[in-house]
């Protein structure tokens, strides 16, 4: 989708499709400058009755050659629209729009800002909210493949923050074409989508935005003595990577902001095998991953002036003659011992050892995302990201970010009460904590290796794909981070 913004006079931009703001009273809004005759004429189409009074609604009305086609929404008081009431009108206005004809598309943004929606946010969610609904994924299908609508936004504005929409605009194209990328990655099957391909990907970001990659090999990982990782990664013939990215776009001596993301390509849950109902959901086992490639991007659009590294353990999780097994005790990168009573508790397993090597960049904050536990969906359901930290003012920041950027995040607790549920006869700890609190156990698990830094650890098993009908990646917690590292970087 490409992206303009007019200043001009609204009567002199002529447009396929032209989206206008319904009033409680059935009105358009004064504010977009519309001509008489097209008021005239809404007004009455609206006393028909079919535009319901549901704040988000929405109906096409055909006009004349100027705009052949009116997409009307109903906005009720329109001070009183918040950012997310907008951001749901924008959803069902884009998917409204998906199977018509058109090529450009005119938003008049002044009729949606209020005092609490900014002229930034107002063109930051439209551009979101179309992008995140056109986003279509069928590349593989080879019949009736959906034609992929390319069209052209106008963003029209009048007034003075003229330089708020233009950010809103840069921003909000940032954050899904990152989360677009995302999506990708995770819809893909896992037999394309592997460690290697995830190693391929990163590459390819390097060139285009400068980014230098390394992929470290099984070899390579054996070397640095990630054992914990590697255990996970021996039970499939598909090879591990290990990788890293780095914007250094920051002063020399600022310290960097680390993201870590869970790459598991397929979890069958390895000896502990997983039932079948549902199990090629565990394709989207790589969406931490999967995040950190799509804030990668988002970073590398921005040229956001950090230091900001991605930090990728990749590998799959499957049953087999030489895989980890439940009693088996490993030795992570840290030295710790742990004892594995459940191979399906794999991701900690391959994080713990990404954790320590993270060390390295004396990191101002590590953050990882992970599709970490089932408890997580049970706890949250699938609108919020579980956020877990030891530094408060760091979860807090996420948290406002999340906020912001309609994309939630809510703070768990870390308690050390839940530490002794990993307690192990044999090792330093076990892998799982029993049924009790299955989340916060496993972040606890995951505190034992973030000691030396200020970490966030995020379980996004709710928020990363929708299942059912819509079966799909959904690129949070792109948003979220991107905001986060937007606002890090003060723009
Ligand atoms: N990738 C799964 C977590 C998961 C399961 C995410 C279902 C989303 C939906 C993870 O590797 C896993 O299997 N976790 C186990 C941990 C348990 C064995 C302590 C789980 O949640 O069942
Ligand atoms: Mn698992
Ligand atoms: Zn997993």
């Amino acid at each position: 989708m490409k992206v303009n913004i007019k200043t001009d006079l609204i009567t002199k931009i002529p447009s396929d499709v032209i989206t206008l703001g319904i009033d409680a009273k059935n009105q358009t809004m004064d504010s977009v400058g519309l001509d008489k005759k097209t008021v005239n004429y809404i007004k009455a189409v609206l006393v028909l009755g079919d535009l319901s009074e549901k704040v988000g609604s929405t109906m096409i009305v055909y006009g004349d050659h100027f705009y052949p086609k009116i997409l009307l929404v109903r906005v009720g008081d329109p001070k009183l629209l918040t950012a997310n009431l907008f951001y749901s009108a924008v959803l069902s206005m884009a998917n409204k729009l998906k199977p018509l004809k058109f090529k450009n598309l005119l938003i008049p943004i002044n009729q949606f800002i209020n005092t609490s929606l900014s002229a930034h946010a107002v063109a930051e969610y439209s551009v979101r909210g179309l992008m995140d609904v056109i986003y279509d994924v069928n590349s593989l299908k080879t019949i009736n493949k959906v034609k992929q609508n390319i069209f052209q936004t106008i963003i029209h504005y009048d007034g003075t923050d003229l330089v708020q929409v233009k950010k809103g605009v840069q921003h909000g194209m940032a954050m899904m074409e990152g989360a677009n990328l995302t999506k990708d990655l995770g819809n893909l099957p896992p037999n394309i989508c592997t460690p290697t391909y995830l190693a391929n990907t990163a590459s390819k970001l390097g060139k285009e935005y400068k980014f230098k990659i390394n992929i470290f090999d099984q070899k390579q990982i054996e070397k640095l003595k990630m054992g914990s990782f590697l255990a996970v990664a021996k039970g499939s013939r598909e090879p591990p990577r290990f990788i890293t990215i780095e914007h250094n776009k920051g002063p020399k001596n600022q310290k960097p902001i680390v993201l870590v993301g869970k790459g598991i390509t397929f979890d069958a849950g390895g000896i502990s095998i997983k039932p079948s109902a549902d199990m090629d959901e565990m394709k989207y086992d790589m969406g931490g991953a999967a995040t950190v490639l799509g804030v990668m991007k988002s970073v590398g659009i921005l040229n956001l002036p950090l230091n900001i590294i991605g930090i990728i353990p990749s590998c799959e999780n499957l049953p087999d003659g030489l895989a980890l097994k439940p009693g088996d005790i490993v030795t992570s990168m840290s030295g710790q011992t742990i004892e594995v009573l459940n191979t399906d508790a794999e991701g900690r397993l391959i994080l713990c050892d990404a954790l320590t090597y993270a060390e390295k960049y004396k990191p101002d904050a590590v953050i990882d995302i992970a599709t970490l536990t089932g408890a997580c969906v049970v706890a949250l359901g699938h609108h919020a990201t579980a956020l877990f930290s030891n530094y408060d003012p760091l979860s807090t920041e996420l948290e406002l970010a999340g906020i912001k950027a309609l994309d939630k995040a809510w703070k768990m607790p870390l308690w050390d009460e839940y530490q002794p549920q990993l307690n192990s006869n044999f090792a330093d700890m076990a892998n799982i904590g029993g049924r009790a609190a299955g989340s916060i156990t496993a972040a606890c698990f995951l505190s034992r290796f973030t000691k030396k830094y200020n970490w966030a650890h995020m379980d996004i098993a709710g928020t990363a794909w929708k299942s059912g009908k819509d079966k799909g990646s959904t690129g949070r917690p792109v948003p979220l981070l991107t905001q986060f590292l937007i606002q890090r970087a003060g723009k």
